[in-house]
């Protein structure tokens, strides 16, 4: 069995995506792809995004953001972006019927298109983009190999304390210290408004806009809601490394724990937990 992995995990930079943790992610691709639902909707919301013929989806993942796009725009050049080959894998196999579908391997933070002729007008993530060791260089980068007035468009979480589904999912565990560092790479690195400002504008990028989005995390549906939910975050989010490290009655106890949490979001066959996100957008020169 892999290795379970915590959202709530302080760092979460490029090594542990291009090993365990792309991993996990890349097995639970379709519950993750249920759990961000209406934020894709409201990240993919065509009067934002504009007309585009030529798009990139910074940390793609398993595929979801870039093969919507291509769904849509048949004319357009669709490129996702990832450093993590299990999740490519998943999301080449996903997206393999789209001639104007291409996956690529590569850190984001330096990566440069072969096709320079078609620079990407619209770079978008979904939560893919607070993971750069060094985030202002790399979205400086980013803006190097953008088409004039491309839009950037992606999605991040706020702060930790404004997702109160951390705190609940972690004291389900014993205690665990803080992150040291609040702006090490990892989920809730962007989750300041200033600091994702300052990171942009010292980028080069212009119309710096954040808007909060709250949204319905759905960790299990239907016939067997809990059960699933209970599965999902003992795999992914902040409570899965440490129940992974319990044993024994121990580890039973923080099961049970977090199926008494989980089972009071349950309601109308749905788990599901409030996320606070921004949808962030920026414009080039
Ligand atoms: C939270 S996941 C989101 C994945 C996908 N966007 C989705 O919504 O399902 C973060 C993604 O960013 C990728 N990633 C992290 N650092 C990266 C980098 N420097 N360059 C490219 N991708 C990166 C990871 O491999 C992972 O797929």
């Amino acid at each position: 069995m892999a290795a379970p992995i915590s959202a709530g995990d302080p760092v979460t930079g490029a090594s542990e995506w291009t090993g365990r943790v792309g991993g996990t992610w890349a097995r639970e691709w379709e519950r993750t792809d249920r759990s961000f639902g209406s934020l894709t909707a409201r990240l993919l919301d065509p009067a934002a995004i504009g007309d585009s013929n030529s798009a990139l989806d910074i940390g793609c993942g398993a595929g979801e953001v870039a093969i919507t796009l291509a769904a849509r725009n048949p004319a357009a050049e669709i490129t996702g972006l990832d450093i993590s080959q299990d999740l490519l894998g998943v999301a080449r196999e996903r997206g393999s019927t789209f001639d104007n579908l291409t996956f690529r391997e590569g850190d984001a933070a330096r990566w440069t298109p072969a096709n320079t002729a078609r620079a990407p007008n619209l770079l978008i993530s979904r939560h893919g983009v607070m993971f750069f060791d060094e985030p202002a260089p790399a979205f400086a980068h980013l803006r190097t190999i953008a088409a004039k007035r491309a839009r950037l468009r992606f999605s991040c979480f706020r702060e930790r304390a404004e997702n109160h589904w951390v705190s609940q999912l972690q004291s389900v565990t014993p205690a665990s210290s803080p992150p040291s560092d609040p702006y090490a790479p990892g989920p809730f690195a962007f989750g300041e408004e200033g600091r994702v400002r300052d990171i942009l504008t010292a980028a080069g990028w212009r119309d710096v806009t954040l808007e909060p989005y709250d949204y319905a995390m759905i960790a299990g549906e239907g016939e067997g809601a809990l059960d699933e939910a209970v599965a999902y975050f003992q795999r992914i989010g902040p409570a899965a490394g440490a129940i992974a490290d319990l044993a024994g009655v121990a580890r039973d106890r923080a099961i049970e724990a977090l199926r008494a949490m989980l089972a009071e979001h349950l309601s109308q066959g749905r788990v599901s937990l409030p996320g606070s996100a921004w949808i962030v957008t920026a414009r080039a020169d």
